[in-house]
């Protein structure tokens, strides 16, 4: 697979090592762990290839094993790998996964990591060549000053090629206070085609107006959880999209195959309300099986779009 094929999207952001408790232990009794290669943007490129379309991820890795290991998850998942490597550690993170509504919880532990050794001084032209589409996020932004640069160098380059720039909000409250929210996730959002965010993080812009009035000419998709979806229309038009019910427990990046879903659906030429659906039914699979990345065939996309009775096993 060529990630430079037409049609191909290049994602950025931060790959980490999740270190889950079992089901139902708190971090206070923390015992076992298990590890887990994580990364927003590396969940969006990853639900980008189950659905069949190139993907590419840049990213910073650490030489030696632990960078290996992710490269390993990363060609497992068939997308193509444009990761640098740079001095620094690997970031990690531990995360207590409950069903609500006890809250899940995440430590994070991610200081001085290679990711965060990038600077816009990175950027590499030839990431972009043959793209359809570049995917970042808000959590790459509030970073650091090195890779938020380099993201906002993506998307600078990206536009200047006519690529699709798609970005997801992302919000983490641990790394990054809400007052900071707009100044630092602003520049993005002012630039993207496509703008995910959940509807607790719209409010830090003034709601979907707000983004609207940082953009004009986006597609400005909120998230609203089991409550569904929606997209606000440059000319004011709000398309919904109900949540299709699911259960399971795949939550962790349920968001990330959303955005992973809507954007393939965009570029394939659908219409903003195929596209939300066509996500809702990616996000409604992905809750179903463990790990963090989508896996999804065409037929239980199609099956689960069609609202098809599937509580009774295909015999
Ligand atoms: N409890 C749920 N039941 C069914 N679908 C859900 C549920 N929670 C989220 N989803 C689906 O995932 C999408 C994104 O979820 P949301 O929680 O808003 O984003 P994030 O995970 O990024 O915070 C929703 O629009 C919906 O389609
Ligand atoms: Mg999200």
């Amino acid at each position: 697979m060529s990630g430079a094929a037409p049609g191909g999207v290049l994602t950025f952001g931060e790959g980490l090592m999740k270190l889950a408790l079992p089901p139902a232990q708190r971090l206070e009794e923390l015992g076992n762990l298990r590890a887990e290669c994580a990364g927003s943007e590396l969940n969006v490129a990853a639900a980008l290839r189950t659905l069949g379309r190139p993907a590419a991820w840049v990213s910073g890795l650490p030489g030696g094993p632990l960078g290996d290991w992710v490269r390993a998850h990363v060609r497992a998942l068939d997308v193509q790998d444009l990761s640098l490597e740079r001095p620094g550690r690997l970031g990690t993170f531990y995360l207590e996964d409950h069903h609500p509504p006890r809250p899940s919880r995440a430590v994070y532990d991610r200081e001085g990591t290679a990711f965060q050794a990038l600077t816009a001084a990175d950027l590499n032209g030839s990431w972009l060549g043959g793209r359809s589409a570049l995917h970042v996020s808000g959590i790459s932004l509030a970073l650091g000053p090195g890779p938020r640069a380099l993201a906002l160098a993506l998307v600078g380059a990206a536009r200047e090629r006519g690529a699709v720039v798609s970005f997801d909000v992302n919000h983490r409250r641990l790394l990054l206070p809400d007052h900071a929210a707009a100044d630092t996730y602003g520049p993005a959002a002012q630039r993207a085609d496509l703008t995910f965010v959940a509807e607790r993080d719209a409010e830090l812009f003034g709601g979907a107006e707000g983004l609207r009035a940082l953009n004009p000419q986006a597609q400005i998709i909120v998230t609203r959880g089991a409550r569904g979806s929606e997209t606000h229309l440059p000319g004011g038009e709000v398309i919904t999209q109900d949540a299709f019910p699911t259960a399971g427990p795949g939550r962790v990046g349920r968001g990330d195959a959303f955005a992973g879903g809507y954007l393939h659906a965009y570029l394939d030429g659908g219409s903003p309300r195929e596209a939300l659906r066509f996500a809702a039914a990616c996000a409604a699979l992905k809750t179903t099986l463990p790990g963090d990345q989508l896996r999804a065939s065409e037929a239980e996309l199609r099956a689960v779009q069609a609202g098809s009775e599937t509580d009774e096993p295909r015999r």
